[in-house]
């Protein structure tokens, strides 16, 4: 099913979330020489127009990015805000970049992106905006299958962000399957993914399920809102991420 578009969403809270704990742990795993690969199951298209109907639909992004003050993009990590400055010079309308981005900025010369995407527009999008980054591979495959056969890459240090849109409730259960599988491939990843948090509850279980499943789990929670109005957080977990996170 195809129908989620992150257009809608792009620059809200989750976002922010995300975005700020991506770019804290690459910004640590850059520090040594050593190269990365660094892998997404599902990449989105990787930039967005704040003031595109999509956006302006939701108001989400009005919520979050656009709500921030100067004072508050400042904390952000300095890669985030590089990025966001670098690609708004002489644009009409606000830009937001999507985390392929955001890692294709922070990421050096020595380094590999492989990137999953099987929504055709957004595919596109991936394929134009990395046309002469030659670290840069797009897959117009499932996320999930994909990085599996991907892992592990040759390097052996590397990031998989796990961003799936969670439209279908099985994804709680799968989510939590394909990082097990993940991590007995390739045991040195290091692993970021998202899980929101919406009335339904079911990040609670998926949460309970991951820290049996992973003892050493890295919990993030963000909360914006009160329980009953859609989602009002979401949890970034992680594995394997380096000291200074
Ligand atoms: C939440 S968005 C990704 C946002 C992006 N990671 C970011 O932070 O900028 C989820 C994306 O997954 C894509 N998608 C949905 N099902 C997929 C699948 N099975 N495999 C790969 N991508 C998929 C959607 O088209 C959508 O672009």
């Amino acid at each position: 099913m195809l129908s989620y578009q992150h257009a809608y969403h792009a620059g809200n809270n989750a976002d922010l979330h995300k975005h700020a704990l991506l770019c804290t742990v690459l910004q640590i795993l850059t520090r040594k020489d050593r190269p990365l690969t660094y892998m997404e199951t599902h990449a989105g298209k990787g930039v967005y127009d704040l003031f595109s109907t999509e956006a302006l639909k939701t108001g989400e992004a009005a919520e979050g990015w656009l709500a921030l003050s100067e004072a508050e993009r400042v904390a952000l990590p300095a890669g985030y805000i590089e990025t966001v400055k670098k690609m708004n010079s002489g644009a009409t309308s606000p830009l937001y970049p999507g985390s392929p981005l955001l890692a294709a900025h922070i990421l050096r010369a020595q380094d590999k992106l492989r990137l999953m995407e099987l929504h055709p527009q957004e595919y596109a999008g991936l394929e134009k905006i990395f046309t002469d980054d030659k670290r840069v591979q797009i897959h117009k495959r499932d996320g999930l299958e994909g990085v599996l056969s991907l892992s592990p890459p040759e390097s052996r240090r590397g990031l998989v962000l796990i961003d799936p849109s969670y439209e279908v409730k099985e994804d709680y259960e799968a989510i939590p399957a394909f990082m097990e599988k993940l991590v007995r491939k390739w045991p040195e990843a290091c692993v970021l993914t998202w899980i929101p948090m919406l009335p339904a509850g079911r990040h609670e279980g998926m949460l309970e399920n991951l820290k049996k499943t992973f003892p050493a789990l890295r919990v993030f929670k963000a909360e914006w809102a009160k329980p009953g109005q859609g989602m009002y957080g979401s949890i970034m977990v992680g594995i394997n991420l380096p000291h200074g996170v």
